[in-house]
C-alpha cells in the first residue's frame, strides 16, 4: 500500500473506492457535492432523510452507479466543523483504514476536503497517514494458515487535493506522517516478537540492519566491553541469562558535531523477575519488556529519514533477566558506571537496574537532556491504567517540551511527582541506594531512583507499564503493543531542531 496525493477532482479518480467527508451540519463541501451530484442526489437525499448524520466516525457505502469511475463511495461522517482536530482526524482514519480492508476496498481515493480546511493541508495529510499506517498494522507473521490472517490489503490510497499549491502542502505531511507511521510499527514488530525470537543479539541485529539501511552509526557494546565500563549494575541483570547482553547505541548526526539528546529505553527481552520470580499467569506478556529499547531505536530511525537537523544519540541497554545457578540473588551489592553501589533486594526491580547504566553512559557521551522509556512499573499501569504515559521530569521547560510534543502526537502523558522525601524509601543500610522502595508510591521510588544518576541533566522518564500495549483495536491503535510513545520522542526531537 502506497499512499499519495493527487490534483484534480475525487470524481476525475479512477480508485476502486471513493472516501468523502461529511460534516454533522449537512452542508456539502465542493468534493462531496461533486460525488452527490454523480450519484443523483442520494448522499444529500439521505442527510434529509436523517439516514446519513455525519457523526465523527460515522461509515456510510453507497454503490457509485455509472457516472464515477469508483465502484463504491465510503461516506465518513467528519462530526462538527469546529471539532475536526489531527487526533480526530487519526482516530477516524485509523478506524476507516480497517473498515477498507474488511470491505476489500481496493484501490482508495479519499477527499479530506474538511479536515484540510479545519486543519491545514499538511497536518491533515500528516495524521491521515499517520492513521493509515499505524491503523493497518498487524502482527501476523506466525501465523501460518491463510484464514487466520487478514483476507484483504487496502489498495494504494490516493488523497485528493483539488489546488496544487494545497497539494504540495498535504505531500510534505503525508512523507512525515509516513515516517511516523512506519517507524511506530517497527517498534510494535520488535515489541511484539516473543522472547524466543528476539534476544538481545537478535535485537542488536535488528539496530545495526536499520542503521545500515539509513547510513547512521550502530556500535554494540559486548559483555567484556561493558565490564570494561564497569557497567556493573546493567551486567547484574544478565547473571543468570544464557543469551549474551548487548548493549545498543545508535548515533545520528543532523546537527554537526554538537553535543546529542539522549533516548535510553529499557531493553529486557523477557522479564522472568529473576530469583524475585513472577507468578506464571501473564507472565507472557514480559516479552515487550524491551518496549523501550523498541522506541528508542524507532524514534532514531524515523529522526535520520526525516534528516532532522538535531544530534541525537540512543541507548538500549539489552538482556535477559533469568533466573539460574549464576543469577543475582537479593542482597547482592552492585556497582553502577558512576561508582555507585546499589543494594539489590529485589531482582524483579531490574529496569532501573539497566537503565542506571544507560543514563550514566549518556551523560559520559554529554548528553544535554536526557528521556529514558521504560515499563518500569506494574504500579504505573494502576494509577494511570492504559490511557496516559506518566513522565518524570526534573526540569519544567523539558517538561513543557515533552507536553507538546505528546499533544502533536496524540500520545497521552501526565506528570508524577519526585519530591525529596520519597528518597526516604530507597535508602539502603548497606550500599549508597537500594532497587526498592516497598509497594507506596512504587512508579515514584523507581523514578527516583533513576534521578540519582541523571544529576542535574535536564531529564525525563516515561513509565509506559501501563500503556505498552492496547487491549483492542481502536483509532489508531491496534491490539498488542502500541509502539506508544515513538511519535512523541521524534517530534520532541523535531522541535529541539527547529
Ligand atoms: N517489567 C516490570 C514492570 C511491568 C509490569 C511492566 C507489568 C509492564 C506490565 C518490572 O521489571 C517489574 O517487575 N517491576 C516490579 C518492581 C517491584 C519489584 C519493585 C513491579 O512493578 O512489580
Ligand atoms: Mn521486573
Ligand atoms: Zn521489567
Amino acid at each position: 500500500m502506497k499512499i499519495t496525493v493527487a490534483g484534480g477532482g475525487i470524481t476525475a479518480q479512477t480508485a476502486d473506492t471513493a472516501v468523502i467527508e461529511v460534516t454533522e451540519d449537512g452542508r456539502l463541501a465542493s468534493e462531496a457535492a461533486a460525488v452527490d451530484a454523480a450519484l443523483g442526489g442520494v448522499v444529500a437525499q439521505m442527510i434529509a432523510d436523517g439516514l446519513l448524520t455525519g457523526r465523527s466516525g460515522e461509515v456510510t457505502v453507497l454503490p457509485a452507479g455509472r457516472r464515477l469511475k469508483a465502484k463504491r463511495v465510503v461516506v465518513l461522517g467528519t462530526g462538527k466543523r469546529e471539532g475536526v482536530t489531527a487526533d480526530a482526524v487519526r482516530t477516524r482514519l485509523g478506524n476507516l483504514s480497517r473498515r477498507l480492508r474488511d470491505m476489500n476496498a481496493g484501490t482508495v481515493a479519499l477527499s479530506l476536503q474538511e479536515s484540510a480546511t479545519a486543519l491545514d493541508p499538511t497536518d491533515a495529510g500528516r495524521a491521515a497517514a499517520e492513521a493509515i499506517v499505524m491503523g493497518l498494522y498487524r502482527f501476523d507473521r506466525h501465523h501460518t494458515r491463510e484464514q487466520d490472517r487478514p483476507r484483504h490489503a487496502v489498495g494504494d490510497v490516493t488523497l485528493v487535493e483539488t489546488s496544487t499549491r494545497r497539494a504540495n502542502a498535504m505531500q510534505r505531511g503525508v512523507a512525515e506522517g509516513v515516517v511516523l507511521g512506519e517507524q511506530t510499527n517497527l517498534a510494535r514488530d520488535l515489541a511484539n516478537e516473543p522472547s524466543n525470537l528476539m534476544t538481545p543479539t537478535i535485537v542488536a541485529a535488528r539496530a545495526q540492519q536499520m542503521a545500515a539501511e539509513l547510513g547512521i552509526e550502530c556500535t554494540i557494546i559486548e559483555r567484556a566491553e561493558a565490564e570494561r565500563l564497569k557497567m556493573g549494575s546493567y551486567l547484574s541483570v544478565a547473571n543468570g541469562s544464557a543469551q549474551p547482553p548487548k548493549f545498543i547505541v545508535l548515533t545520528y548526526k543532523g546537527a554537526g558535531n554538537g553535543r546529542p539528546i539522549a533516548l535510553v529505553g529499557k531493553g529486557i527481552t523477557f522479564d522472568t523477575g529473576g530469583i524475585s520470580l513472577k507468578p506464571a499467569e501473564g507472565m507472557d506478556a514480559m516479552k515487550g519488556d524491551m518496549s523501550g529499547a523498541a522506541s528508542v531505536i524507532a524514534a532514531i530511525g524515523a529522526l535520520a529519514r526525516l534528516q532532522a537537523r538535531v544530534n541525537v544519540i540512543a541507548i538500549a541497554p539489552c538482556t535477559e533477566n533469568m533466573p539460574g545457578g549464576t543469577a543475582t540473588k537479593p542482597g547482592d551489592v552492585v556497582y553502577a558506571m558512576d561508582g555507585t553501589s546499589i543494594e539489590v533486594l529485589n531482582t524483579d526491580a531490574e529496569g532501573r537496574l539497566v537503565l542506571a547504566d544507560g543514563i550514566a553512559y549518556a551523560k559520559s557521551k554529554g548528553a544535554t537532556a536526557i528521556l529514558d522509556v521504560a515499563t518500569l512499573t506494574g504500579a504505573m499501569g494502576v494509577a494511570l491504567g492504559g490511557v496516559r504515559t506518566g513522565i518524570f521530569c526534573n526540569d519544567d521547560r523539558t517538561m513543557t517540551q515533552v507536553e507538546r510534543a505528546a499533544e502533536a502526537a496524540g500520545e497521552k502523558v501526565w506528570r508524577m511527582p519526585l519530591d525529596a522525601e520519597y528518597d526516604d524509601q530507597i535508602k539502603s543500610d548497606v550500599a549508597d541506594i537500594k532497587n526498592t522502595g516497598g509497594r507506596p508510591a512504587g512508579s515514584i521510588t523507581a523514578a527516583k531512583f533513576l534521578e540519582r544518576f541523571v544529576g542535574t541533566t535536564p531529564w525525563a522518564h516515561f513509565d509506559i507499564a501501563g500503556v505498552m500495549s492496547k487491549p483492542a483495536d481502536s483509532g489508531v491503535w491496534v491490539k498488542g503493543m502500541s509502539g506508544n510513545p515513538v511519535r512523541t520522542l521524534i517530534h520532541f526531537a523535531l522541535n529541539r531542531a527547529r
